[in-house]
C-alpha cells in the first residue's frame, strides 16, 4: 500500500513530479527530500513512482516523527540539518536521482504555539527548528547589541524601520526580558510610524522572518546544502528548490546559475572539459505557482521555484 498523501496537497506537487519524473523513472532511482516536513511531497513521490527509494531529511524532531508515521516503510527519514546532506547520503551509501528543497517552516511548526514561530498569537519566542540546542529568538533579543539587531532586521527581514525597532528592543529590555511574541509585536507596532502600520501586511512579519532566519542559520544552511546536494546528484539527476523569500531564492539562483555557466576564460579555441557547465537549468528564471494553486493554497503565493539537471560529473 502506498502511503496516504492525506487531504493536504503540498506546494506545486504536479510541477515537482514533472521536473523530477525523468530522473525518477530510471531503475533503482533515489528521491531525497531535504525538507521532508510532514511528508506530503515524499508521500506523493512514493505513490507516483513505486519502487523509488525515498529518503527524507529534517532537522525538526517533530517533523521526523510525523513523516515517519505518515510514510511508514515507504521512506527512510533521518534527523539532520540539510547542510549535512552529503554525510547523510554517504552514511546510507547512495547518491540521488532527485533532491527537493521545500524551504521555510511547515504548517505544523507555525500552528504549535510552543514552537514560537507565530506572530499572530502570543507565544514564547523560541523559533528553533531543532529545539535541542542553540539560541532562541528570545536569546537573540536579549544578547545582540543595537547595531547587531538593526543589521539582522535589515539583512534578513529587509525591514525599513530596522534602526527604530532595534532601539525599541534595547530600550524595552532594560525593563525586563522580551520573551513573548505578544511583547515583541506591541513593541514593533509602537516603534514604526503610524502610516506604515497600515501597509505591507502585519507590521511584525519582517522582524519575525529575520529572527527565524538568524535563529536557524537558514541562509548558511542553504549556502552549504545546495552545493552538497548537487555534489551527490547522479548524472541526469535533478534538483528542485522551492523558496518563499527573496534571500533564499537569490542563493538558489546564484548556486544553480553558477553550475550552469562555463568557467572557461573567454577566447579559448576549445573548451576544456573541466570548465564546462555541470548543470542545465530546467526553469527559466524563477517559476511562480499557477493562479489556481494560489487560490487554493495561499502559502504558494510567495513560491519561487528553480530546478536544474546534473549534466557532467566533476572530480
Ligand atoms: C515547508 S516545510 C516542508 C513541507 C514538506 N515538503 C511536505 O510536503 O510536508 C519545511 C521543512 O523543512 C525543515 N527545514 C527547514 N530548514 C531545514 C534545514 N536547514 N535542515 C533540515 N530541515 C530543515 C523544517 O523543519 C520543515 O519541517
Amino acid at each position: 500500500m502506498p502511503p496516504s498523501t492525506g487531504g493536504h496537497t503540498p506546494v506545486s506537487s504536479e510541477r515537482l513530479c514533472a521536473l523530477a519524473g525523468p530522473a525518477l523513472a530510471r531503475p533503482d532511482a533515489v528521491y531525497v527530500d531535504a525538507t521532508v516536513g510532514l511528508g506530503g511531497h515524499a508521500a506523493l513521490i512514493a505513490e507516483r513512482f513505486p519502487g523509488v527509494r525515498v529518503i527524507g531529511i529534517d532537522r525538526d524532531p517533530e517533523a521526523v516523527a510525523a513523516s515517519r508515521r505518515r510514510l511508514g516503510a515507504a521512506a527512510e527519514v533521518v534527523q539532520a540539518p540539510f547542510a549535512r546532506i552529503g554525510e547523510v547520503l554517504d552514511g546510507l551509501g547512495t547518491a540521488a536521482d532527485a533532491v527537493l528543497f521545500d524551504l521555510g517552516v511547515s504548517s505544523a511548526q507555525l500552528d504549535r504555539d510552543e514552537r514560537g514561530f507565530a506572530y499572530s498569537r502570543d507565544t514564547r519566542l523560541d523559533m528553533r527548528m531543532d529545539p535541542s540546542g542553540g539560541p532562541t529568538a528570545a536569546d537573540i533579543l536579549a544578547g545582540y547589541s543595537k547595531a547587531e539587531l538593526a543589521k539582522l532586521l535589515s539583512d534578513f527581514g529587509q525591514e525599513r524601520f530596522a534602526g527604530r525597532i532595534a532601539a525599541a528592543i534595547v530600550a524595552a529590555r532594560a525593563d525586563g526580558p522580551i520573551e513573548r511574541s505578544g511583547q515583541l509585536v506591541e513593541l514593533i507596532r509602537a516603534a514604526i510610524p503610524a502610516p506604515a502600520r497600515r501597509v505591507g501586511g502585519h507590521p511584525a512579519k519582517r522582524a519575525f522572518q529575520a529572527l527565524r532566519v538568524a535563529v536557524n542559520g537558514e541562509l548558511e544552511q542553504l549556502e552549504a546544502g545546495l552545493p552538497a546536494a548537487i555534489g551527490r546528484l547522479k548524472l541526469g539527476g535533478r534538483i528542485i528548490v522551492m523558496s518563499y523569500q527573496s534571500l533564499e531564492d537569490a542563493i538558489a539562483k546564484r548556486v544553480l546559475g553558477a553550475g550552469a555557466t562555463s568557467t572557461a576564460p573567454p577566447g579559448l579555441p576549445l573548451e576544456p572539459e573541466a570548465t564546462k557547465p555541470f548543470l542545465r537549468l530546467l526553469t527559466r528564471g524563477a517559476e511562480h505557482a499557477p493562479p489556481a494553486e494560489v487560490a487554493a493554497n495561499p502559502r504558494s503565493q510567495a513560491l519561487r521555484l528553480r530546478a536544474a539537471e546534473r549534466i557532467r560529473e566533476t572530480p
